[in-house]
C-alpha cells in the first residue's frame, strides 16, 4: 500500500490511474478505523481498479468546543487494516496540505443541512461537503463510499454531486453494527463499559419506533415522541434530536405515508452518537 501524503503525489496517482482507464474508488474517512471503515474498503475492492482511502481528520467539520483535538487517532493501526483489505492508496495530508492559511471557499448544501445534525452542529456540513468536495478534486474518483450511518452526510453528498455536476457516482454501504446493535463508531471509544452498555438504548429506540409504524402508526410527531420517550428511560443518555423525517428531502413529515428516516443523536458521557432507520410505508 501506498501512502502519500501531498496533494500532487495524489494527483498525480489518480491522474495515471485515470489514462490507465482504471476504476477509481474513494473511501473517505477520518480513521480509527473499525469494521464500518473496513466494510467500505472491501466494497470498494470488489468494485474497483484502484482503491484509494483518505484519513484526514477534517477541522472544518468541528464546531467550537467539539472533539477535534481528542478525536482518537491510529496511524499505524489504520494503515495495517487499510492495507490487510487490499486498499492501493493511503492518502493521508496534514492540515497545512488541505487548507491555505486563507483559505475562503466554501460549499453549502441548503436545506438538506437546516434539520438533524446539520441543527446540531452549525457549520458541521459545510466543513463535510468542502472537503469532500476537495477530495473529489484531488482523488479524482469514478466512486465514492459512503456509510448509511451518516444519513443526513449521504444526502448532502450525493446533493452536492447533482448540484455541482461531479462525476462520482455515490455508493451507499448499509450500517454495520456490534453483536448487541451498536453502530460502530470511532467516538464509541470515549466510552466507560456502563456508558456502552446504555448506547444500546440507540438502536432500541429505532427498532421500537420500527415496530410502531409496521404496525400502522402513521403520524410522525406520535412517534416521535415515543422515540424521545424511550431514549430518555435510559439515564445515561440525553437526547440532541429524535425525529421521524422524509428520507430524501429530511424535512419533518407529519403523516407518515412513504420512504421515513427515523433519526436520533444521543449524548452519553462525552460521545454524541447517532443512528438511525430508514422505514418503507406503503
Ligand atoms: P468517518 O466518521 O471516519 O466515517 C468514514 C465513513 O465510514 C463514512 O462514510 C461513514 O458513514 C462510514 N461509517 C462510519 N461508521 C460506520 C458504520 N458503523 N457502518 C457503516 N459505515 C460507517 O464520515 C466521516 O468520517 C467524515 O465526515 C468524512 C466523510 C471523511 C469527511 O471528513
Amino acid at each position: 500500500m501506498q501512502i502519500l501524503k501531498t496533494v500532487r503525489e495524489m494527483r498525480a496517482r489518480a491522474e495515471d490511474a485515470r489514462r490507465s482507464g482504471v476504476i477509481i474508488g474513494l473511501v473517505p474517512t477520518m480513521g480509527f478505523f473499525h469494521e464500518g471503515h473496513l466494510s467500505l474498503m472491501r466494497r470498494a475492492r470488489a468494485e474497483c481498479g484502484l482503491v484509494a482511502v483518505s484519513l484526514f481528520v477534517n477541522p472544518t467539520q468541528f464546531g467550537p468546543g467539539e472533539d477535534l483535538a481528542a478525536y482518537p487517532r491510529d496511524f499505524e493501526r489504520d494503515c495495517a487494516l487499510a492495507a490487510a483489505e487490499g486498499v492501493d492508496v493511503m492518502f493521508a495530508p496534514e492540515g497545512a496540505a488541505m487548507y491555505a492559511d486563507d483559505h475562503a471557499t466554501f460549499v453549502n448544501v441548503e436545506r438538506l443541512t437546516a434539520s438533524l445534525c446539520g441543527a446540531s452542529r452549525p457549520g458541521h456540513f459545510r466543513g463535510v461537503a468542502t472537503v469532500v468536495a476537495k477530495l473529489f478534486n484531488v482523488c479524482r474518483p469514478h466512486r465514492a463510499y459512503f456509510g448509511l450511518k451518516d444519513y443526513q452526510q449521504v444526502r448532502v453528498i450525493e446533493t452536492m454531486i447533482r448540484d455541482l455536476d461531479f462525476d462520482v457516482e455515490l455508493v451507499r454501504c448499509p450500517i454495520v453494527r456490534e453483536p448487541d446493535g451498536v453502530a460502530m463508531s470511532s467516538r464509541n471509544s470515549y466510552l466507560s463499559p456502563e456508558e456502552r452498555r446504555a448506547a444500546t438504548i440507540l438502536r432500541r429506540s429505532l427498532v421500537a419506533a420500527g415496530g410502531q409504524i409496521e404496525q400502522g402508526e402513521r403520524d410522525g410527531a406520535a412517534v416521535a415522541r415515543r422515540l424521545r420517550e424511550t431514549i430518555e428511560a435510559e439515564p445515561l443518555a440525553r437526547v440532541d434530536y429524535a425525529e421521524v423525517v422524509d428520507a430524501e428531502s429530511l424535512a419533518p413529515l407529519g403523516r407518515i405515508d412513504h420512504s421515513a428516516l427515523v433519526a436520533v443523536a444521543v449524548r452519553i458521557g462525552r460521545a454524541r452518537l447517532i443512528d438511525n432507520l430508514v422505514v418503507e410505508a406503503g
